[in-house]
């Protein structure tokens, strides 16, 4: 049998608000946030040839024991029978540890993928399941776009796009840990009365529409008291011409909303140092995303569907 391959592209996201309400029975936190897909991308080649068996290989330059890309595909192929071998090499560009959902893009690209290149059928629901299995931010890569996350950041709304405007990512050569960013934020049982309740700044914010405006991210304080480095990168964002400017997940990747290229282009010098590495994107439109999606799995799944149904059922 022939070997079907594509070449897939798995895009980073931010937070462009993130509040998290308090911690949970099952020890997850609860959270409000608007997720936000961006240029910004890793690279997977997939080949997938039938046979007896299954064998799964990556070809990974972190070379990370059980990185999630082999999971997804092991959790894929028990899920659904796939038998034969699974060949996979990735190109790693979004930093890692940093916030940007570069580990859950990179399986969620691989969940998107094999269904088409495999001749399997996988609705949104199922692949859902898989991915809130592997990540908490996994099943958001399955949609895209601007998408409201509650709960863990796996059960997901869409949101109506935001124009598509620049980013600026800057990612300090700073590594965060998540477990250890949500321990540090040692929830009040409460708001203080003092301020309005975080749940109705959040839906302020998510009613502006265009999100100009009311965003947060509650591991800001936190995460800043660790690395003050950091804190003074954001102000420098905002000083910049940046609309929004925040620490995207619990860090240590900051970025700044602007309101077009060129103001985008003039605050590019200020970043350039050693203890950074930056990039200019742009958001990416659930549209658009969906549309590169089509075009990577052009040959292997039928244009129109999502998630990308394949032409060998
Ligand atoms: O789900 P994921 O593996 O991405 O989460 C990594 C860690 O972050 C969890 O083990 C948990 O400690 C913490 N977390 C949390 N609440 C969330 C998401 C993650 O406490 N909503």
């Amino acid at each position: 049998m022939e070997t079907r391959s594509a070449r897939v592209r798995a895009y980073a996201k931010v937070n462009l608000s993130l509040r998290v309400l308090g911690r949970r029975p099952d020890g997850y936190h609860e959270l409000r946030t608007v997720f936000q897909t961006i240029g910004l991308a890793d690279t997977i080649d997939i080949a997938c040839t039938p046979g007896r068996g299954l064998s799964i290989t990556l070809d990974d330059p972190m070379a990370l024991a059980d990185n999630l890309v082999t999971r997804a595909a092991r959790l894929f192929a028990e899920h659904y029978k796939v038998r034969g071998a699974l060949t996979m090499k990735l190109i790693k560009r979004i930093p890692a540890g940093a916030g940007l959902g570069g580990g859950s893009s990179d399986a969620a690209a691989v969940l998107l993928a094999l269904p088409a290149l495999t001749g399997k059928r996988a609705s949104l629901a199922d692949l859902m399941d898989l991915g809130a299995r592997l990540g908490s931010d996994v099943a958001f890569f399955l949609a895209g776009g601007a998408a409201l996350g509650i709960g863990r950041g796996e059960e997901l709304y869409p949101l109506p796009e935001p124009k598509p405007l620049p980013v600026l990512v800057v990612a300090p050569h700073v590594h965060v840990s998540t477990p250890e960013a949500y321990r540090l934020l040692q929830r009040p049982a409460l708001t203080s009365l003092a301020e309005p309740p975080k749940l109705n700044v959040f839906q302020s914010f998510v009613w502006s529409e265009d999100f100009a405006s009311g965003s947060g991210n509650d591991f800001e304080a936190a995460v800043f008291s660790l690395h003050p480095e950091l804190e003074r990168w954001l102000r420098k964002l905002e000083r910049s011409g940046a609309h929004v400017a925040r620490l995207s997940g619990s860090g240590a990747a900051l970025f700044g909303v602007f309101p077009n290229q060129a103001r985008l282009q003039g605050a590019l010098p200020r970043f350039r140092s050693e203890s950074l590495t930056v990039f200019s994107t742009r958001m990416l439109t659930r549209r658009l995303y969906r549309a590169r999606w089509s075009a990577s799995l052009r040959e292997h799944a039928i244009e129109g569907t999502w998630p990308p149904l394949s032409r060998y059922l």
